[in-house]
């Protein structure tokens, strides 16, 4: 079995549609969702999915020893699903390539630091772009800089609003992502 675990700061609607793919999958299962943040939606859906969850603090999360012990036993890969951290170098180091982060727009228009969810999508509109995206890429030491593996897109007219093109990344998040990882994984 290939263990993966996701990291999630928000909603999770993202590690739920992931989580669901997974579920009857053969040869992948989903050992954990790991947030920062305590309230955060995505631990109801852990819940509700019967899928194991841990909270570590920012403060944890930097001092990475605990998180890196417990991705060494649970993780071959680690999927961020709207988690708003920087992974720590740690992590990183240990799991070269095996790090797979979602971003909201065509990378690498739209990404750095405090570029996420509805921060990127109000710059999409106010640029008046024609067309935005997700990128599917591994994670470095940059925010948002690691080799792209996917990017699907939107056309966009001048009557949509940040919500709306919220609304169509979402669907193309939801149609693309779970797709991608297995591909990746099982590759
Ligand atoms: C997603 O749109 C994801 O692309 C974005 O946060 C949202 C999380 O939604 N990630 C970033 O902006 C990372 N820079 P979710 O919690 O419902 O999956």
């Amino acid at each position: 079995m290939i263990k993966i675990a996701i990291l999630a700061s928000g909603s999770g609607s993202n590690a739920e549609n992931i989580a669901q793919y997974f579920s009857t999958h053969k040869n992948v299962k989903i050992t954990y969702i790991l947030s920062n943040k305590k309230d955060a939606f995505v631990l109801e859906r852990a819940k509700k999915l019967k899928i194991k969850s841990k909270v570590f603090s920012n403060k944890e999360m930097k001092e990475q020893v605990e998180l890196l012990n417990l991705l060494k036993v649970e993780a071959d890969f680690i999927i961020l699903a709207g988690f708003l951290l920087k992974v720590p170098e740690n992590i990183i180091e240990a799991f070269p390539n095996k790090i797979i982060n979602i971003h909201p727009a065509l990378l690498p228009n739209y990404g750095g630091k405090g570029m996420y969810g509805m921060h990127v999508h109000r710059a999409v509109k106010e640029n008046n772009e024609k067309e935005t995206g997700i990128t599917i890429h591994y994670v470095n030491e940059n925010y948002d800089e690691g080799a792209i593996i996917f990017q699907a897109k939107a056309a966009l007219t001048k009557d949509d609003t940040p919500e709306t093109i919220a609304e169509k990344i979402h669907l193309l998040e939801q149609e693309h992502f779970p797709r991608v990882i297995d591909e990746v994984i099982n590759s």
